[in-house]
């Protein structure tokens, strides 16, 4: 994979996929970690004489359709204000537009429109691919979020252009790496939040390579209601509170013991109904666990446990927060990643 640390950017025109997927409530941005993530490939860029970027994202399901519930625009302020000059927002996510205002020296960052406005988007299309990418240069993929997705802007769009991983992304296959085969042990893998379906591979798998595999949320509940066996060191609740809405006060207990020995921590899913409190008890009492032990390397990533983080007032305590959620469990898993495979 070719690193952007190879490239000279002067004069270039990079069109940049990130993963600004972040929630927007009343046209407020809620959450920054992912927009930060892309911080530091857009600076290095832009330390490049004449070097100009684009930043083309989805956000949320809008399914091929304009929907301004999901504009990208709600995002231009704080971006200009992150980088404390003009972004320039472009209501397109290619054409004229677009090419206008790379050749108009006002701005040097772009802000296209989402990229799921597009039909072609999700089905990978190569003529919306191609538009997307005429304007431009270079490509970066730092949307490691998504790169898992076929989709035109993900992988369609390195038919076009020369492409390169950003390094937050950099960071993302370093970081998931070490906690799939560097592990120091004890080794705790936490996994949590819904779809039994998608969840259970993963259990499988961390039950081969961690000491402990601590089971919550709708996965356990589901997993014992449908009487599934698993290896010895794979750990499901044994009390619950609101029903089966939390883990109860010996399961948090247990959870809790074994994060504080670890040296090694991978953890992905809420162990409760985390968005009703008083059943985010359990989930916040891992993050505080995990925030709270200082020998281990601990890796956490899934929209909510990030949240869990945050809620905690923990999120700076952690070794890595993965932008990733779907993305997350696909690397974990060595499953294919058409975003990482083409770069
Ligand atoms: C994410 O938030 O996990 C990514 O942006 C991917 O979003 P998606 O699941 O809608 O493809």
């Amino acid at each position: 994979m070719r690193s952007i640390k190879d490239v000279d950017f002067t004069g270039q025109r990079v069109l940049i996929r990130t993963d600004f997927n972040v929630e927007v409530k009343d046209g407020v941005p809620q959450d920054f970690y992912k927009i930060e993530a892309a911080y530091d490939t857009i600076r290095y860029v832009l330390s490049f004489v004449g070097a100009k970027v684009a930043l083309l994202s989805h956000r949320g399901r809008p399914g091929g359709a304009k929907d301004p519930a999901f504009t990208m625009s709600v995002l231009a302020d704080d971006l200009a204000q992150l980088f404390g000059e003009r972004v320039c927002f472009i209501c397109e996510s290619h054409g004229v537009c677009v090419q206008s205002a790379l050749d108009d020296d006002r701005a040097r960052i772009l802000l296209l429109e989402n990229s799921r406005f597009e039909e072609g988007e999700e089905q990978n299309d190569r003529n919306l691919a191609k538009k997307i990418a005429a304007p431009f240069d270079l490509y970066i993929n730092e949307a490691f979020a998504v790169s898992h997705r076929a989709h035109a802007s993900v992988e369609a769009i390195t038919s076009f252009l020369d492409a390169y991983r950003g390094l937050w992304l950099s960071k993302e296959i370093e970081m998931l790496t070490r906690v799939k085969e560097n592990l120091d042990q004890p080794s705790v893998a936490i996994v949590g939040g819904s779809k039994i379906e998608t969840k259970l591979p993963l259990i499988t798998l961390f039950s081969e390579i961690y000491d402990n595999v601590l089971v919550g949320g709708r996965t356990a509940v589901e997993a014992q209601e449908q009487s599934r066996a698993f290896p010895d060191n794979v750990i499901l609740p044994v009390d619950y509170t609101g029903g089966t809405r939390d883990i109860g006060p010996e399961t948090v207990m247990t959870f809790v013991d074994h994060i504080k020995k670890a040296k090694t921590i991978v953890w992905n899913g809420p162990v409760g109904k985390f968005e009703e409190h008083p059943y985010d008890h359990g989930t916040l009492a891992i993050a505080e666990a995990i925030a709270a032990n200082k020998n281990c390397f601990s890796v956490v990533g899934g929209g909510e446990s990030v949240q869990a983080l945050g809620d905690a007032g923990v999120f700076g305590d952690v070794s890595f927060v993965s932008t990733g959620g779907g993305a997350m469990l696909s690397f974990l898993l060595s499953e294919q990643m058409p975003g990482l495979d083409v770069i």
